[in-house]
């Protein structure tokens, strides 16, 4: 007799990136191993030469390449950049070094179904250069945060975050290799919770369980 095989239902989701992908890359390893109940259907790109997109062709996955150097508006853009997920079939879609901001309406079309990864300890150090930023301050902690997309820049609802000390002997390249360490593990588990848990957002707030059993904890604490 055949064995049985009961799957859970995986969530197809797209990988939007414009460069090296290796955000894109962990993500994809724990879809493989089972840390993740999902599967990209594509890797979708804005930069032709991106070297993450060879990586994801590589593995056999389905890819787009949607240039956003004259593409026109970000309007015209972004209409084709949804065309394409939307013809993948995906649910989700995971930023991982997309060097795009996405307008409202975009963000509207998959309202809390995008995530983004930044390295830095959100709400400090939005932007690019984070890691230098971090130093210039002279914070003891940076780290990573994975939060839901609005249409601001980094300022979604936060998912979680991963901590990482500051060395006196850090460089900025010295700290983002660090903190990529992390982000390589903590897209897939706050992925997964967002799959896998009940949750909500209250406010800001993030938070995970039934109204009931938050509520509850919140009284105890
Ligand atoms: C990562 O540090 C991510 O947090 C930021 O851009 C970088 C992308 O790296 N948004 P990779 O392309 O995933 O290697």
């Amino acid at each position: 007799m055949r064995p049985l095989v009961v799957s859970a239902k995986k969530a197809p989701i797209a990988v939007l990136i414009s460069g090296r992908g290796s955000n894109f890359e962990a993500l994809h390893r724990a879809t493989r191993d089972g840390r993740l109940p999902a599967e990209i259907v594509l890797v979708l790109s804005n930069v032709p030469s991106a070297s993450g997109i060879g990586r994801a062709r590589s593995l056999g996955l389905a890819t787009a390449v949607v240039p956003s150097r004259g593409a026109g508006s970000r309007t015209a853009h972004e209409a084709r950049v949804r065309q394409e997920i939307e013809r993948a079939g995906a649910e989700w879609i995971c930023l991982a070094g997309y060097m795009r901001l996405l307008g409202a309406d975009f963000v509207a079309a998959f309202e809390n179904r995008i995530l983004n990864i930044h390295p830095s300890l959100l709400p400090s150090f939005p932007g690019l250069d984070v890691q230098q930023a971090a130093l210039d301050y002279g914070v003891r902690v940076s780290g990573c945060t994975v939060h839901l997309v609005d249409a601001g820049l980094d300022t979604g609802p936060i998912v979680d975050q991963r901590v990482v000390r500051v060395r006196s002997s850090d460089t900025a390249g010295s700290l983002a290799a660090r903190i990529l360490r992390e982000e390589h593990r903590l897209y897939a588990e706050a992925l997964r919770r967002l799959l896998v848990e009940e949750w909500r957002i209250e406010g800001r707030r993030v938070l995970f369980g039934p109204p009931s059993a938050t509520s509850a904890a919140s009284k105890r604490e």
